[in-house]
């Protein structure tokens, strides 16, 4: 029987890779690095065999998408930031049973998914990328990234995408370790202003909500911060409208969950954006 092992909120920001560049910003993120290690670390003692990304760079515009090539292979280099991200190389073994089976256990539950596999041109996307290169950097662990920028879904679907994952990974043979990869609040700074913003929240507000949704999830108020959910993606401009977050938490319990968050470290703010590590404990 398959395990739900590890359950994490994690950050992919660009600025990690600039950090391990020679320059001015060179060690500026070390500590989100280690965070992605930390979590990497514990995941091998748990016996994780796969990893679980649910992605807010794949955007998807009609149902939900999940990347189940057997193998995920490729040269990466972000359209979005071409500057920051480039011929990323990677090579990692994918889990095709596993992606398929969470697509029928979503679709049955009224939310249509499609596994793919068997589409080498289908990449992976650096909220996945970033993330393996430090938690997975001896690409020994198993990914299936799942499309978490879904366009135009209801909160109410993603919790359901979230129970047909821990469905599919408990009926399964895997131990399996799940990262929400996105951002807490996410305006990013106008045009004018972003290349001075590297280190700097853009709105005051975004950053006071952000601060109390993780003291939110650290003191274990899980159904207050669901319910107030569609309010924070909406006024703070939730990455991937936060689906990765209602994913997590749908595979978690949603409202019945009782756990606390542990931030793996401080709260930092990236190019107008609030980032964190934060572990959940599967219950
Ligand atoms: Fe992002």
């Amino acid at each position: 029987m398959g395990k739900l092992a590890l359950a994490a909120k994690v950050t992919h920001v660009p600025s990690m890779l600039i950090s391990e560049m020679p320059g001015k910003h060179q060690g500026c993120r070390d500590f989100a690095i280690e965070g992605h290690r930390e979590i990497g670390r514990r995941a091998r003692e748990l016996g994780v065999d796969t990893f679980v990304v649910l992605d807010t760079h794949w955007l998807v515009n009609s149902g939900y998408h999940i990347n189940a090539n057997a193998r995920h292979r490729g040269i990466y280099t972000s359209t979005e930031f071409p500057h920051f991200i480039r011929d990323l190389e990677y090579d990692y073994q994918g889990n095709t049973a596993l992606g398929e089976s969470i697509a029928a256990k979503a679709t049955a539950k009224g939310v249509l998914t499609r596994a793919h596999s068997g589409v080498e041109s289908l990449g992976l996307e650096y909220g996945t990328l970033v993330p393996m290169k430090y938690m997975n950097e001896e690409a020994d662990i198993s990914v299936v990234s799942i499309g978490g920028w879904v366009y135009s879904a209801e909160m109410e679907e993603s919790q359901a995408v979230g129970e047909a994952i821990r469905e599919a990974v408990e009926e399964s043979d895997r131990c399996v370790a799940l990262l929400a990869s996105g951002s807490l609040s996410h305006r990013i700074w106008d045009n004018r202003e972003v290349e001075d913003g590297l280190f700097k929240i853009s709105k005051p507000f975004n950053k006071e909500v952000d601060l109390m949704v993780l003291d939110m999830w650290q003191e274990g108020r899980i159904a207050e911060f669901i319910d107030m959910l569609p309010d924070y993606a909406k006024n703070c401009s939730g990455e991937g409208n936060m689906h990765d977050t209602a994913m997590l938490f749908g595979a978690l319990g949603w409202d019945n969950y009782t756990g606390k968050g542990e931030m793996l470290h401080q709260y930092f703010e990236s190019s107008g954006t609030g980032q964190c590590n934060v572990v959940f404990p599967v219950m």
